[in-house]
């Protein structure tokens, strides 16, 4: 099987891989959260650090691009490609309000006959500016540039159904993987998560498919194992940041200690440290982290308040300590 850490926005930049993958080695692939590609043509600093090679220590990293504007993502593909990346993932799967108003994200899967206009226009771009997206052409016998193309998806908006057609829609285009994360915009990341439409996405779909969603314990990655023995890759979010020792875990590995969590957390700080520049932001970045990683420490309530509070780095770290003192770390509770 192999793992791939999905993106989070917020959370999983350059500096929250780094350290992850120092401490924490087993992730087959990583995707940035999603950079904005829209009319400026140009990408923020934040973006441009998150990509930029020399920052980035892992060995499989895949940028994610958000747009509805099939020159502004043949724009940002061929950025990615003179960085040096051999696949752009487009999102397809952000719920969230202010992105779907825009027709973004999940909001493209509203019209999947403009979703089918847009994915055309990009592969014809694509092709008008040399840009091959076929992985399987040696790129050595080549002058063109190569980048393939891959989709993270959701059902749809509404209902679980819309997925038939989106399906189709997929089907049409040389897309390296397609990821499915099981849910509707509208459920955004609660509730079951529907088996059986990503069992009809292995039916009828050409592409490599990925599945996504909900892996937090071993007994999950079973139960998503059995129920769909076809699928050779998954991508887990949360999960990860609950628990960042999961993959060792359902590779038959060792459940995290204490003292791992203690140099993972260290080793955060360190890498934060270069790009936050305060310890406002630095603080904002890791006390963000606490709110997944407490979950995995019984009855951290009351010591989660303290690292809340915490107004610069000696306060958080002393929260930090008495939580970690007074609170049993028991990751898959
Ligand atoms: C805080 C947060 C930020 C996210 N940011 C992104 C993002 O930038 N791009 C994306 O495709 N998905 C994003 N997602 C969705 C995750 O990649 C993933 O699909 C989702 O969490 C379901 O997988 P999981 O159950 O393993 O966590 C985000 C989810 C969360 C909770």
């Amino acid at each position: 099987m192999k793992f791939y850490f999905a993106p989070m926005e917020g959370i999983t930049g350059y500096p929250f891989r780094n350290a992850f993958q120092q401490c924490f080695p087993g992730i087959d692939r990583f995707y940035t959260p999603f950079l904005s590609a829209n009319d400026t043509f140009s990408f923020t600093t934040r973006e441009k650090r998150d990509t930029d090679p020399a920052l980035n220590k892992v060995s499989d990293l895949v940028p994610q691009i958000i747009t509805n504007n099939a020159e502004m993502f043949v724009w940002a593909i061929e950025k990615m490609s003179e960085l040096g990346y051999k696949e752009v993932n487009l999102n397809l799967g952000c719920p969230s309000g202010t992105v779907v108003a825009k027709g973004k994200g999940s909001g493209m899967l509203r019209y999947p006959d403009r979703l089918d206009a847009f994915l055309e226009e990009t592969f014809e771009l694509l092709d008008k500016n040399h840009i091959s997206y076929d992985s399987s052409v040696n790129a050595s016998t080549s002058s063109e540039k190569q980048v393939s193309v891959s989709v993270k998806t959701r059902l749809g908006i509404h209902d679980p159904s819309e997925s038939d057609r989106l399906i189709a829609v997929y089907n049409r285009y040389p897309l390296s993987d397609v990821i499915v994360h099981s849910r509707v915009q509208k459920e955004f990341y609660k509730g079951e998560i529907h088996y059986d439409h990503f069992r009809k996405f292995i039916e009828g779909s050409k592409h490599h498919l990925v599945y996504n969603g909900d892996i937090v314990t071993k007994k999950d990655f079973e139960k998503v194992k059995a129920l769909f023995p076809e699928i050779d890759t998954v991508m887990i979010g949360r999960g990860l940041l609950i628990n960042p020792s999961l993959i060792r875990e359902l590779n038959g590995g060792e459940p995290c200690t204490l003292e791992e969590i203690k140099a993972f957390h260290e080793a955060l700080i360190e890498s934060y440290i270069p790009e936050m520049g305060s310890d406002a932001n630095l603080l904002y970045k890791v006390k963000e982290y606490w709110s997944w990683l407490s979950r995995s420490f019984t009855d951290s309530e009351r010591y989660m308040k303290d690292i809340r509070k915490a107004k610069n780095l000696p306060e958080y770290k002393a929260a930090v300590r008495n939580l970690m003192a007074n609170c049993k770390f028991e990751p898959n509770r």
